[in-house]
């Protein structure tokens, strides 16, 4: 790649990143995280890629989610645990429809740094600069709070570090293990769902012990034993990831070693700019999220510059329409896509075109409108012939009211019980896997259709 390097990005427009007021801190703080270990490695992005390129043909299927943004705050290993947990469970739940290995990343060691809509914020007449993730700045409402400070990377990284060390435990220390299938549920998620869930368990145990009586090879259980998951963030803050970058020392190639897969935001995609240059030259799987305001022109040059080599696995199109709204705007990419002859995964973000204000002032997603909206992205993926890769939310394993909807209903006035997002609203725990279900439907449907064409 000409003239590319971990800090080309430095001589391009960038957005939605802080002015830092302390030069020499924000130098002392790069020089320090440039010394860090790297928190992933390339053999896993490798891998991970190799998935992707399997649900991108349509024989895996990807399972994204996490914190909109993770908090300094509300670090717990509790809560770590938490959404490890349900995103297990949903995975069980999506391999049960697919019939398919399904990919798990989570929005998960990394997601620090927000893009906003606005770069102040107006409380009471009073005019602050926004808050951007705590890897930035931080949430209080005063003038101090919101001064982009460089110390809160470090803070971050060791977050993050933390956060790996845990999930890499969890997915290889028997926790995981899928004889403990029955043991992913959490206590306060007791609903039809969980029933639905245990029948599934039930089936799966019944498997294992036959197995088990049949002599499975320790080499076949061991793989029972573990899982694979992968971390993924939008790499926003460019000193931090350029701080993380290395080369790989057996190909050659740079790593962006904050996380296995990051993406480019639908705000800072632009295809001169900062972010896409960064994200070009490193070797991960990357994330571009798709907007109502992608154009097929700007797609075709972010395929070109992103995945020149039309490699399969290394890019992902995360399309964010909003419900009502994928009819109209999936299609025209898609063919973009196809006139391209590009490989591309599509995964359908239903979160982020779902936000609205509440009849109580909180902002927050229907649970409808996010199923509406994976509905509406299996139905054209149908009738186009083309492959839904994947589904990607917002989600934490956490008891909180944050959408509105689902089986436990939560209204408008619940939302004040336990709002604790730091950014845009989490589907909960039993959200989570109610919508596992919903979209494993989907899923098996597709796979019927697909099977009753191919004896016809
Ligand atoms: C996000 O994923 O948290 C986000 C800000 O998404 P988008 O760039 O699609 O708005
Ligand atoms: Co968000």
């Amino acid at each position: 790649m000409t003239n590319w390097s971990k800090s080309s990005w430095r001589a391009k427009p960038r957005i939605q990143m802080p002015d830092y007021p302390d030069q020499a801190a924000l130098n002392a703080v790069e020089a320090q995280l440039a010394r860090y270990p790297l928190l992933v490695f390339a053999g896993e992005a490798r891998r991970l890629k190799k998935n992707l390129a399997a649900a991108g043909r349509g024989e895996a299927f990807l399972l994204q989610g996490g914190d909109c943004a993770e908090s300094f705050e509300q670090f717990s290993s509790d809560a770590i645990r938490d959404t490890f947990k349900v995103m297990l469970q949903m995975a069980i739940v999506l391999t049960h429809g697919a019939k398919v290995p399904v990919i798990k990343l989570g929005r998960m060691a990394g997601q620090f740094a927000k893009p906003r809509s606005a770069p102040t914020e107006v409380v009471d007449g009073v005019e602050l600069p926004s808050y951007r993730g705590d890897i930035i700045n931080e949430l209080d409402f005063t003038a101090e709070s919101r001064i982009p400070n460089p110390e809160k990377m470090l803070r971050a990284y060791t977050q993050a570090a933390a956060t790996l060390n845990l999930i890499r435990a969890f997915s290889t220390g028997g926790y995981a293990d899928v004889h403990q299938v029955h043991g992913w549920t959490l206590g306060f998620t007791d609903n039809e769902k969980t029933e639905k869930y245990r029948e599934i368990a039930n089936r799966i145990s019944d498997t294992l012990d036959f197995m088990a009586a049949a002599g499975v090879t320790a080499e076949t259980a061991h793989t029972l034993q573990s899982v694979e998951f992968y971390t993924s963030h939008e790499a926003l803050l460019l000193e931090y990831e350029e701080a993380l970058c290395r080369q790989d020392s057996q190909t050659g190639k740079w790593l962006a070693g904050s996380g296995h897969m990051i993406w480019i935001g639908d705000r800072t995609r632009q295809p001169d700019g900062a972010h896409v240059e960064f994200a070009k030259g490193v070797q991960n799987p990357i994330g571009l999220k798709c907007g109502p305001t992608m154009t097929s022109e700007d797609l075709k040059k972010l395929m070109a510059t992103l995945n020149p080599d039309n490699e399969e696995g290394r890019l992902t199109l995360i399309a964010r329409f909003g419900a009502g709204s994928v009819g109209e705007h999936l299609p025209r990419l898609i063919k973009t896509v196809q006139e391209e002859g590009a490989n591309v995964v599509w995964t359908c973000d239903a979160m982020h075109g779902n936000t609205i204000k509440s009849s109580t002032g909180y902002k927050t997603r229907p649970f409808d409108s996010v199923l509406r909206e994976v509905r509406e992205f299996f139905a054209v993926h149908g009738a186009e012939g083309t492959v839904p890769g994947g589904v990607h939310f917002e989600m934490t394993g956490q008891d909180v009211t944050e959408c509105t909807g689902g089986v436990r209903a939560v209204s408008d006035e619940d939302l004040s019980d336990r709002y604790h997002t730091a950014c845009d609203p989490r589907l909960n725990a039993s959200q989570s896997l109610e919508l596992a279900f919903l979209v494993a439907e989907e899923l098996s449907a597709r796979r019927e259709s697909q099977s009753e064409k191919a004896s016809a």
